[in-house]
């Protein structure tokens, strides 16, 4: 192909794909399937290729991200960003009014309300209709350069039909759904969860890999002008109808109230509507219309006068908490549950809420048939807040930790520092499902096929009872499940047959041991020659390795005096799994190099992708660990870094934060 040829091909293309991104990301109403999607996708990617010359940064496929970046460089914003004042009441939605309307001489005044969406204020630069420049709100003046990170998100358009430039602010957000599933993942992997889709979103969008942002289902709501080079628009209503045709997404539901009456009535209408919406809101703006009068208002150093914050109230109620229950999570954590006397909160009904440990529950001093305070805050679940002391009848029962697991009767444990009590027995059936998706995970035993639907079959058709059983599938049988043909039934016959030859580290971090993540299992599987070994092997023997904290050790001796896990394992075996040292695992374990026999631990939210940190590491020959103790050489604290950090200062280990952990490693 000629590169003239190329080109047009390459223009038609983009235009293609940006069409349906709008109708697929904007509109909400896609024209073709993704397959369809993929494949113009895929054209435009092979011309790029063949044609480098004509990439350019506003191609959709670059959407996923490039390099990481060392740092985000500093902008200064053209004009401030500035923020809102608040209020609460009608009464000071009144006073507003009557402000504005001083201010304007007796002029009446139109005020648009629109969603105070919980997320994270940026700014969007277009020039020429391409998207220049992104940046976060930061100090107002200045903010962080995130152009990058910004380019990731699909329902932003790289290119608009406008000639001058644009200046357009909104917040990026998570929706609430992909922020619970995000959440569930976190849990699965046994990594600590967001607080709050706000927070997802933050922490998001400050990740200087822009790849790993890719993977974050982010959005974004339009609500500002910044800087335009004219005053085309004269009204913000007219604004918001004006960048919804340019591509842009603007915040809705909106309305046009002729009064501050209506704004009230509007307002009021939101304040129990708002889990209806699919992003959280914590109030709703209210804005002067007319820009005309924008401009005889004015702002304060710090806020406009034609806008007004109103925030909803902190939503409560009360009730009585009848009974304190005992849920397993599907990697074995215990969660006491609150089971309420149901309540009406702010657009459901509210009958059980978790009281996330037993230390919260003392903390609190909650018992059971107490009165009790529950809040719908940021967090999305509800939460109780606190029990009502002056309710008591003295019938309340103070709250005991059993010591067996509710579903299987097993020995729980709550290991050292840890606030949560497990249930390690991988054959307890409230724990299955998840322990065999861990076990078939890519990077456990890679049991390519198994997705979460097959699993749940094999378990309602009681064919498998844990993980080992998944050695004993018959070809025949499993290409009788649905949706799964003979094909399908032989390459999964294939997966479960190939990985009888995985490394021992695989094998370790399948058998799903609490706190054993890949990088113990390296270790351990560095250390012994077998399973058998590990299973052995006691609390001093395995606290005395390097990278291995008393709580991992705990955890691994108690795992194996689970009678389900003994019996898992010996199945194992009996079908032919691998569980010795394998050649590549000896050669590693004899790493050099210049941090050798040191070991670090990571703890908070790093801006570099974590499992490429702890790489770097291990190639210099330190092992790696997930908890702190005596023995820890290094702890790297990136943001919101908690316990570990205060461990590591009480401990007097070295405390480095990213930038010196990247110095470092050079
Ligand atoms: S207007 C001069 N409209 O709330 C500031 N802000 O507390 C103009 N926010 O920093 C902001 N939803 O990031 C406006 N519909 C909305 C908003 C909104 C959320 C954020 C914004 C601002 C913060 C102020």
């Amino acid at each position: 192909m000629k590169i003239d040829e190329a080109k047009r091909k390459i223009e038609k293309l983009k235009g293609e794909i940006r069409h349906h991104d709008r109708k697929y990301y904007i509109d909400a109403s896609p024209e073709i399937p993704d397959s369809e999607y993929d494949k113009i996708m895929k054209e435009l990617e092979a011309l790029e290729k063949e044609f480098p010359e004509l990439l350019t940064p506003d191609s959709p496929s670059q959407r996923v991200g490039g390099e990481p970046l060392k740092e985000f460089k500093t902008v200064t914003h053209k004009i401030p960003m500035l923020s809102l004042d608040n209020c609460y009441s009608s009464t000071e939605l009144i006073a507003f009014d009557e402000r504005v309307i001083k201010n304007l001489k007796d002029l009446k005044a139109e005020y648009i309300v629109e969603p105070k969406v919980d997320g994270i204020a940026v700014n969007l630069f277009y020039d020429k209709g391409f998207l220049r420049n992104a940046s976060t709100r930061g100090d107002g003046v200045q903010g962080d350069d995130i152009t990058t990170n910004i380019k990731t998100i699909r329902s932003i358009p790289l290119t608009i039909e406008f000639k001058g430039k644009l200046e357009v602010r909104g917040e990026v957000y998570l929706p609430r759904e992909e922020f619970l599933k995000m959440n569930e993942e976190k849990e699965a992997k046994g990594e600590a969860e967001f607080a709050n889709p706000r927070n997802a979103a933050a922490g998001s969008l400050k990740l200087l890999d822009s790849r790993e942002v890719a993977k974050r289902p982010l959005d974004i709501l339009l609500h500002t002008l910044g800087s335009v080079e004219q005053d085309i628009w004269k009204t913000h209503e007219s604004a918001l109808v004006e960048l919804e045709k340019l591509g842009l997404k603007t915040v809705q539901p909106y309305k046009l109230c002729k009064n501050i009456l209506e704004v009230i009535n509007y307002v009021n209408s939101w304040e129990h509507k708002r889990d209806t919406l699919p992003f959280e809101i914590d109030g709703m703006v209210v804005k002067v219309n007319s820009y005309e009068q924008h401009k005889i208002l004015g702002s304060t150093n710090k806020s406009p006068r034609y806008a007004l914050a109103y925030k909803f109230k902190a939503r409560q109620a009360m009730t009585t908490l009848k009974k304190i229950t005992l849920q397993v999570g599907r990697t074995g954590i215990i969660t006491p549950v609150a089971e309420l006397e149901p309540v009406f909160l702010s657009g459901s009904t509210i009958s059980r809420c978790t009281l996330h440990n037993e230390d919260e529950i003392k903390r609190k001093d909650i018992r059971e048939g107490d009165t009790v305070v529950i809040e719908k805050g940021g967090e999305v679940i509800p939460k109780v807040i606190n029990s009502v002391a002056s309710k008591r009848t003295g019938k309340e029962k103070e709250f005991k930790m059993p010591d067996t697991c509710p579903v299987c009767s097993s020995n729980i444990v709550r290991l050292d520092e840890e606030v949560a009590w497990r249930c390690q027995n991988v054959a307890c059936p409230a724990q299955i499902e998840g322990r065999i998706e861990h076990f078939t995970r890519r990077t456990a035993m890679n049991l390519e096929g198994f997705g979460p639907a097959i699993i749940k079959q094999l378990i309602e058709k009681k064919m498998v009872k844990d993980y080992a059983d998944l050695y004993s599938l018959k070809q025949d049988v499993l290409a009788g499940l649905e949706r799964m043909g003979e094909k399908s039934a032989v390459n999964l016959i294939t997966a479960v047959e190939g990985s009888k030859k995985n490394s021992l580290g695989r094998l370790l971090f399948a058998l799903g041991i609490s706190d054993v993540g890949e990088h113990t299992a390296e270790i351990l599987a560095a250390k012994f020659e077998n399973v058998d070994l590990i299973a052995k092997a006691g609390l001093e023997e395995l606290q005395g390795i390097k990278g291995v904290g008393p709580r991992v050790a705990e955890s691994i001796v108690n795992f194996f005096k689970q009678k389900g896990n003994i019996s898992a394992l010996n199945k194992l075996k009996k079908s032919g799994v691998n569980i010795e040292k394998t050649e590549e695992e000896r050669l590693l374990s004899l790493g050099e190099g210049r941090f050798k026999g040191k070991t670090f631990v990571f703890t908070g939210e790093l801006t570099m992708v974590r499992d490429d940190a702890e790489l770097e590491v291990k190639k210099l020959g330190a092992s790696v660990s997930s908890s702190v103790s005596k023995k820890t050489d290094y702890v790297v604290a990136g943001t919101g870094a908690g316990s570990k950090l205060e461990k590591a200062k009480e401990l007097g280990v070295k405390i480095l934060t990213e930038k010196e952990f990247k110095d470092i490693i050079k």
